[in-house]
């Protein structure tokens, strides 16, 4: 240690860096060999970390040799071309650069005094964002952790200005009568812990029923507003899905955003999943509407590749944000800062006080890339959903159960299996079993009640080679139940 401080001497340091480097050089170079999942167990896990609370340093190379083993080299593999579950990014190079400066500079996003270009580069980037799925110029937002954030953001910002007239933000929602939401029952379940949060109770949440595409039924939704407003609630709020979880289902934003109007409800659309992909020409009018949204959620982890975590939530314009977040305090003011009213504050746009600067990584990456070449590899992971698609159709082994627009796909293996049960069967067993093996790493979900198998493609990574080890590692997996 170098003087009296936490500080390595610049050679010390220097050689951390470059182990470190190494340590990162050696996961791309062994790409090919990352498994969906290591197979430790959760026991043998825990063990690595059970250890008190250590009083003396440990010294640095033996540290990152303890977290190569420990943590690199379990890591799931989220890098790799194995990852199917959930909505798992395999990130990118730029961005992991970024967040080794970013934590460098440590800056504090949350007045432009302690981060002057750090929060023009969060203001810029959520001009970016607004380019790429062409909604105004004029929005405001902030990056937030992610999706289920985002929404909650986009929500909050909903709530404090749709009932603004009730001085909610210092009454509470005491008095008030009960409003109601309105979502397909497709929705991601963080517009129901939103809504909890926000006091607005998930019983005034009503999922609609969908279509076969399980798009949100337009006209069931409109006649349940209707039903609920002869009750005598008040419709509030519409959530739009631009990309459901479970398949990727886009619903009719246009129709969403009439229905909004009409009854002069607030529009906010949950695009965490496929808002980015609406960049894309081949599937661009299936996003018609979105640019009508008072409230976006973004979710940049998803398919800007960045590595986690970076959300993002846009509405209409910055004023609504500062409405919705801001609260005076003497030692936050800014009156006395040079050229005060032209610097954004986003302790004033946003609920948290201390932030750090996820944008950085996001523009890093936009810059370094290009957005048209971030746009071509989320086309490439749409055409291999549908090349997944394509051999799932083609096999005589696998059924498929959800086509859509985005890069998910749902089908199940029934081997030369007949029996509905017995398939549904098997496929609960292949989760655990799949696991387990660990060479590929998916996931399941219900459709219409029926369990299935869920595959999602968000890493610039993957190949068609890669789309057809997945099925045959299934096969060789159920082979063996
Ligand atoms: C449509 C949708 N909304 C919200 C979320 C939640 O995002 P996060 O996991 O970043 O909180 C997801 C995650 O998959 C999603 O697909």
């Amino acid at each position: 240690m170098n003087n009296n401080t936490l500080d390595f001497s610049q050679e010390e340091f220097s050689k951390i860096l470059e182990k470190a480097s190494s340590m990162i050089l050696e996961k791309y170079a062994n790409l090919d060999a990352i498994k969906g999942f290591n197979v430790n167990s959760q026991e043998e896990v825990e063990s690595w970390f059970d250890e008190p609370l250590p009083r003396i340093g440990k010294d640095s190379f033996e540290l990152l040799d303890e977290v190569k083993t420990k943590v690199f080299d379990s890591a799931t593999g989220n890098l790799g071309k194995n990852m199917y579950a959930y909505v798992m990014s395999g990130g990118n190079q730029i961005s992991t650069v970024a967040e080794l400066l970013l934590s460098t500079v440590n800056q504090n996003n949350t007045k432009w005094h302690l981060a002057p270009a750090m929060t023009e580069i969060e203001k810029r980037v959520i001009k970016w964002a607004a380019e790429m799925i062409d909604y105004t110029p004029e929005a405001g937002g902030a990056m937030v952790s992610g999706g289920s954030e985002a929404n909650l953001a986009g929500l909050t910002v909903a709530r404090n200005i749709f009932f603004k007239k009730f001085d909610i933000k210092r009454n509470g929602l005491f008095g008030l009568k009960p409003f109601m939401v309105y979502c397909s029952k497709e929705t991601h379940n963080c517009t129901d812990k939103s809504l909890s949060l926000l006091g607005i109770g998930t019983n005034q949440l009503r999922r609609i029923d969908t279509n076969a595409d399980l798009t949100i039924d337009v006209n069931a939704l409109e006649k349940q507003i209707e039903a609920d407003i002869t009750s005598g609630f008040m419709p509030f709020c519409v959530v739009g899905n631009a990309g459901t979880v479970n398949t990727g289902a886009i619903d009719n934003l246009t129709a969403l955003a009439d229905i909004a109007q009409k009854y002069e409800m607030w529009f906010h659309v949950d695009g965490a999943y496929g808002g980015l992909a609406s960049a894309l020409p081949s599937i661009k009018h299936k996003y018609a509407g979105l640019e009508r949204a008072d409230s976006i959620a973004l979710d940049f982890h998803k398919w800007l590749y960045q590595p986690f975590e970076i959300g993002c939530v846009l509405v209409q314009d910055w004023e609504k944000m500062r409405e919705t977040y801001y609260k005076e305090a003497d030692y936050l003011a800014t009156e006395l800062q040079t050229n005060a009213n032209a610097r954004l504050e986003f302790n004033e746009h946003y609920f948290q006080l201390s932030r750090n600067a996820k944008a950085f990584k996001a523009w890093m990456s936009v810059k370094a890339y290009g957005f048209d070449r971030i746009r071509e590899m989320i086309q490439k992971d749409i055409d291999l959903t549908n090349y997944l698609i394509k051999l799932v159709e083609e096999s005589t082994d696998f059924e498929l159960k959800s086509k859509a627009d985005l890069a998910v796909a749902c089908f199940r293996y029934k081997g030369k299996m007949a029996d509905n049960e017995a398939i549904s069967d098997l496929n609960q067993k292949l989760i655990p079993a799949l696991e387990a093996d660990g060479r590929v790493f998916i996931t399941s979900t219900k459709l219409n009640g029926e369990f299935v198998l869920r595959a999602c493609i968000i890493n610039h990574r993957k190949t068609e080679t890669s789309i057809e080890y997945l099925l045959d590692t299934i096969r060789d997996v159920a082979s063996k139940l």
